[in-house]
């Protein structure tokens, strides 16, 4: 089992270029099995969630070749339209190849995915607006199968809550479907746009992505194209939280700047000086963070973002004052706050809000990462503080961090991966 070893107390300085985005990523590889011929796709980032991604590729009868950030899919009839149970549970995010499949084949069998560490993830919504779209669905045991029973057809569907992987899953099952489906009160996250400017270059009729309502003119065909996936913004966030918790100068480039733009507002009021341009974002942190006198609420986009709210409460464990989270995304968000007490912080957690009372240092733990946002929040709080920290659980961590402990260092932080 491998683990972090952090030793704390330096501060952070230099330049770092980001790494593509997960979350962007994950949809586009399942947008790249309704292609005919070559998809290729850049700055895909190197994780365990990319590889799980490309296995169920090629378990579905794509080829999926993966090397030096590049994703290579070449897309054909598919061989199976079954995704077998080892292969969802490898991911959580493996149900947004329902909608790739569903979407091709005209038919899709997976089994529910369950909760995860973030609490119950149900997908009805995925499933209301596919059966709209004229798929039937039934649940055998815990399998799903869904039958469209030709081509699916456009519909109008207005989305309860804007759900990023139910916008996702219904993009991808209108793509090819017959006729205008119209989401309303979709989800308006940048890798929205990103994966409606992909299917776009296949030759999908796509307007709206990243806008509320979003307008989906089925195609007959879709063909293959070469895309660069959009950078990270929330390991942006990640390693701007760890300069602000640990001080220092840093610069990122290949940066998502006007995706970032409710994490940078938020942590710009903490004291940090920050700086950005095109793609590039300056941070400075040279005293004592200050408390943040609104509450941060964590909400679907142009909101504060639910993934970013682990690493900036790390951040502000050692600021001035007390600060006050509400979480209204997921229920099991606050998982990191034990590892973080243990460390020294001193933060209160009643159901959706944890109420974060600044204390002067924060000391080494042995500590366990219980998820991928929470395991990097420990990171950025074990960057400083005095001592050292050890860090379990760090597959979480490489989910979605491309060797989180190369960017650190680059940075001059001082982690091992032993
Ligand atoms: C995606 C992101 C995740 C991020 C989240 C919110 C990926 C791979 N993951 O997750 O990192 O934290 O968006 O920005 O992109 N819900 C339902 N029914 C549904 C679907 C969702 O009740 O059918 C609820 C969920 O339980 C959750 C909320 O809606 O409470 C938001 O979920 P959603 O936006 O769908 O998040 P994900 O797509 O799972």
């Amino acid at each position: 089992m491998q683990k972090f070893i952090v030793r704390g107390g330096r501060r952070l300085c230099g330049e770092l270029t980001l790494q593509g985005s997960k979350n962007s990523a994950l949809p586009i590889m399942a947008a790249a099995a309704l292609c005919d011929g070559d998809c290729v796709l850049k700055n895909c980032p190197e994780l365990t969630d990319i590889y799980a991604a490309s296995r169920i590729l090629n378990c579905i009868g794509c080829k999926c070749r993966y090397s030096a950030n590049t994703a290579v899919i070449t897309a054909s009839e598919l061989t199976t339209t079954a995704i077998p149970a080892s292969l969802m549970q490898e991911m959580r995010s493996s149900i947004i190849f329902l909608g790739a499949v569903l979407g091709k084949a005209g038919e899709c069998t997976v089994c529910l995915p369950g909760g995860c560490e973030l609490g119950p993830r149900p997908i009805d919504m995925h499933l209301a607006g596919m059966r709209k779209m004229g798929a039937d669905i039934s649940d055998y045991g815990g399998n799903i199968v869904c039958r469209a029973h030709g081509r699916l057809h456009g519909a109008k569907i207005s989305l309860p809550f804007p759900s990023v992987g139910a916008t996702e899953n219904l993009i991808l099952s209108a793509v090819n479907a017959d006729g205008e489906t119209v989401i309303n009160n979709a989800a308006r996250e940048p890798e929205i746009a990103d994966l409606c400017g992909f299917l776009r270059a296949c030759g999908a009729d796509i307007a709206g992505g990243g806008e509320s309502s979003i307008v989906i003119r089925g195609v007959e065909r879709l063909h293959g194209c070469e895309y660069t996936v959009m950078p990270d913004r929330i390991a942006g966030a990640t390693y701007l939280a760890m300069a602000a918790a640990a001080g220092g100068e840093i610069i990122l480039t290949n940066a998502c700047v006007q995706g970032m733009e409710p994490f940078l507002s938020v942590l710009e009021q903490t004291g940090c000086s920050i700086y950005s341009s095109e793609d590039r974002i300056y941070l400075r942190c040279g005293s004592r963070l200050k408390a943040l006198s609104d509450r941060v609420r964590t909400m679907p986009h142009p909101g504060f973002p639910t993934d970013a709210q682990a690493v900036l409460m790390a951040a502000l464990t050692t600021a001035e004052g007390t600060s006050v989270f509400e979480e209204n995304i997921f229920d099991c968000r606050y998982r990191h706050t034990d590892a973080l007490v243990k460390m020294g912080a001193d933060i209160q957690v009643m159901g959706k809000i944890a109420v974060v009372k600044g204390v002067n240092r924060l000391h080494g733990a042995k500590i366990e990462a219980t998820d991928l946002r929470g395991g990097a929040a420990m990171a950025a709080a074990a960057l400083g503080a005095d001592g050292i920290t050890e860090i379990s659980g760090i597959s979480h961590i490489d989910r979605g961090y491309e060797r989180l402990e190369e960017a650190v260092s680059i940075l001059g932080g001082d982690i091992k991966r032993v």
